[in-house]
């Protein structure tokens, strides 16, 4: 093949991490995922779980304590999470999200600070650019900051925050020149504890309910100048190559979400009996099933292929982030809701959990940008 075609291909390493986690979360998360949907409460069997097996976040770098977990390795790890509880995955997912500023752009000081508690489980890590009225046109956001002496002092309000209120840190941004729209932002580190951090109370969503969505309140919030994340007015830059990297793992959520449904279902039609047989001796329902695998593995090779870009400087890598979550989400939506469909009347009730995953599925397509947003950046950054 080509010279540049380096499709990545899963290691011993690699196949005997997934081994690992799908172990861990079919005992330790599993048996609460329906509970924390139900109740709409916080993992938290899911987080001391991941914690005790070194999984809430694998991606940091050994110099800063961490596993220094490749991009293809963090994609497994959400994966065989979200294939039992889509919640928790955004443990690991989110954590990646909220550190990944920490990790391109910060201080050695700012590393070694914030990147050990979350490399030991001790702390989370959020990610807070979107506000009210700034949601796909990030670079509208209000909230600013103003420089007083070697302080950075912010106000103003980030929505949709995930984790917030469990996370101890949040990379946030925020306007330091009005003037220069995008130029004119700049990224930085506010801990929980900060005074005049506080959240909003959580939202009442359709699925991931057990990840805490709130918003996060900034009112005269005095932080020392070096928690600035890189100079100042590149704090845009830094959000939009932090998603490059971040929407790969939304993908592998999304890849997660439906092979889960997918296993559900395969089950389900040996199981299930109608007329005299198993429905899945009918070819209508093998049909189905042939469909949905076939899906799952273009969306998982897609996922795979730019894991392998965000390993080192591609110019591609901003259309396959993109392409991948894109893709991958479309498909667990469609794949989720025929895992609804094989079960009949029995999907439709939380009696099964298929319902449960095509909730989940939803926000695939929605958050580190609408699957619409996902297009703009595709069509911006075709592959050279
Ligand atoms: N890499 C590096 N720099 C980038 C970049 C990238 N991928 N994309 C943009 N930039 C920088 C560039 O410096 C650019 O300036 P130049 O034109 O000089 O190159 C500057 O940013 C401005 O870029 P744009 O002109 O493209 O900005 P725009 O206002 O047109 O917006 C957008 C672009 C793609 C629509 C962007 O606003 C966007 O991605 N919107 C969606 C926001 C989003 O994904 N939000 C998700 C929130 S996080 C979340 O959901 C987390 C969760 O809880 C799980």
């Amino acid at each position: 093949g080509s010279p540049d075609f380096d499709l990545y291909r899963t290691s011993e390493e690699h196949d005997m991490l997934r081994e690992t986690v799908r172990a861990l979360a079919e005992a330790k998360i599993a048996p609460y995922a329906a509970e924390v949907d139900e109740q709409a409460r916080f993992p938290r069997e899911a987080l001391d779980a991941l914690v005790a097996a070194d999984l809430q976040a694998v991606h940091v770098p050994e110099a800063f304590g961490g596993a220094g977990a490749d991009a293809l390795a963090t994609v497994i790890v959400i994966e065989e999470v979200a294939r039992v509880c889509a919640s928790s995955s955004l443990i690991p997912a989110v954590n990646k999200l909220g550190s990944l500023p920490v990790i391109l752009s910060g201080s050695e000081d700012l590393k070694k600070k914030y990147l050990a508690p979350l490399a030991k489980g001790e702390a989370m890590f959020s990610y807070c650019l979107s506000e009210p009225d700034a949601g796909s046109d990030a670079a509208g956001m209000k909230t600013r900051a103003v420089r007083d002496g070697d302080y950075w002092v912010l106000n103003g309000v980030k929505r949709w925050i995930t984790n917030a209120g469990e996370s101890e840190y949040y990379t946030v941004m925020a306007v330091t020149d009005p003037e220069k729209r995008s130029k004119g932002i700049s990224a930085f580190v506010v801990e929980k504890s900060d005074e005049g951090v506080s959240f909003g109370a959580p939202e009442k969503k359709l699925g991931i309910k057990g990840s805490p969505t709130r918003e996060v309140y900034l009112d005269n919030v005095r932080i020392p100048a070096d928690r600035m994340i890189g100079a100042e007015g590149t704090g845009f830059a830094t959000a939009m190559k932090t998603l490059d990297h971040t929407r790969i793992t939304i993908a592998a959520q999304a890849l997660g979400i439906a092979q889960g449904a997918l296993d559900y279902a395969k089950g389900y039609v040996q199981e299930r009996k109608q007329f005299g047989k198993p429905i899945g001796d009918f070819q209508g329902v093998q049909f189905m099933l042939a469909d949905m695998a076939m899906k799952l593995e273009a969306a998982r090779q897609l996922t795979y292929a730019a894991a392998a870009k965000s390993e080192r400087v591609d110019a591609d890598l901003t259309f396959f982030g993109a392409a991948a979550k894109c893709y991958a989400s479309d498909a667990a939506m469609e794949i989720t809701l025929d895992a609804i469909q094989l079960l009949g009347g029995y999907g439709y009730t939380r009696d099964y959990p298929v319902e449960r995953m095509m909730r989940d599925a939803k926000i695939t397509q929605l958050y580190e940008g609408t699957n619409q947003i996902q297009r703009i950046v595709m069509a911006r950054n075709l592959p050279k």
